[in-house]
């Protein structure tokens, strides 16, 4: 696994024009998600703060992410995923010990990130148990926001409805939602909630996005989570959505998007014009790459290439930079 890049300085990305509060985000916005954190939310940016470590600053354009990470005001998140608590099997014989392990590279980034994304599958089985404990652990991530999306295994059975009443709050429809920061126009998307077909938005949600990006300007960079691909990256194993070219089609017209996934269990990077796709690794189990095998089944590896295909992963953003900065990191 390798570390990889994205950032230069092109044409300078306009502001969204929308009611923002003091760092982008608006009041509404974070009334929504201040909620299970015990309103703990506090809007403070890195004024002051020093990046002491960018840690494995490796790849072509690896000058110019730490410089994206240490701009003063700069945005900085991290995208965790699939940390399936609950999960017990020889891939991983402790999936809550290699969580422990992520959140704490968290916390030692040398900066606090502005927010946490979990990009899904936040637990293996959806029971009560299983996200009590992944939300409790999350609380332990020095940032001062946590946003997830669902994967399928916090869908089971009910469609959603436990993942949503924890941590769905001020949400809308299925659990979607955006937000603005730093310049940045952020959608967190839901394409998980049927297991029967999997990969799949539903025109209430795509409505959604085309309302929601209807009154920002080409240049405002977008950035948009979801749990399954949204590019065709296996469809044989589920690992697209097959009505995503509806948002997709949405999307083109900006200058600058980017499209972070999980469920996939690896990375894997895509460009298609304006859009780059990045799919995440896992902090639980690797997943065999496409086709390699009969099935997308845990595998089982030694343990210390189990080390190598698990990770976080952060990202830096600049205002006026055309892309924003992505960079992987293996669990130390
Ligand atoms: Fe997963
Ligand atoms: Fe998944």
């Amino acid at each position: 696994m390798s570390d990889y890049y994205n950032s230069h300085d092109e044409a300078p990305a306009g502001d969204a024009g929308r009611p923002d509060t003091e760092h982008g985000m608006t009041r509404r916005q974070l009334l929504r998600h201040a909620g299970w954190f015990g309103g703990a939310v506090v809007l403070t940016v890195a004024s002051g703060e020093v990046i002491s470590h960018i840690a494995d600053s490796r790849g072509t354009n690896a000058g110019a992410a730490a410089a994206a990470a240490a701009d003063i005001g700069a945005l900085r998140f991290v995208q965790v995923s699939d940390s399936h608590i609950g999960f017990q099997g020889p891939a991983n014989m402790d999936v809550a010990g290699s969580f422990t392990e992520a959140i704490n590279q968290v916390n030692s980034l040398g900066f606090r990130p502005d927010f946490v994304m979990h990009s899904g599958d936040l637990t293996h089985l959806s029971t009560t148990g299983q996200f009590d404990q992944v939300r409790q652990m999350m609380t332990g991530m020095q940032t001062d926001r946590v946003f997830t999306v669902p994967g399928e295994h916090d869908s089971i059975g009910d469609a959603g409805r436990a993942y949503r009443r924890i941590f769905g709050m001020g949400t809308l429809g299925d659990g979607w939602y955006s937000f603005d920061t730093h310049g940045v126009h952020f959608i967190a998307l839901v394409n998980t909630l049927s297991l029967e077909k999997l990969g799949h938005l539903g025109n209430d949600q795509i409505d959604f996005v085309r309302k929601d990006l209807a009154g920002l300007s080409s240049d405002t960079p977008i950035v948009v989570f979801s749990h399954i691909p949204l590019f065709a990256m296996y469809p044989q194993w589920g690992w697209s959505t097959d009505d995503a070219l509806k948002v997709i089609a949405l999307l083109r017209r900006f200058s600058s998007v980017t499209c972070l996934n999980g469920h996939v269990h690896q990375l894997f990077t895509k460009t298609d014009g304006n859009i780059t796709f990045h799919s995440a690794t896992t902090t639980a189990y690797p997943l065999p790459k496409p086709g390699r095998a009969p099935a997308p089944t845990p595998q089982v590896v030694p343990a210390r290439q189990l080390k190598e295909a698990l990770g976080i992963r952060s990202v830096g953003y600049r205002q006026g930079d055309r892309e924003l900065a992505v960079k992987d990191q293996r669990l130390a």
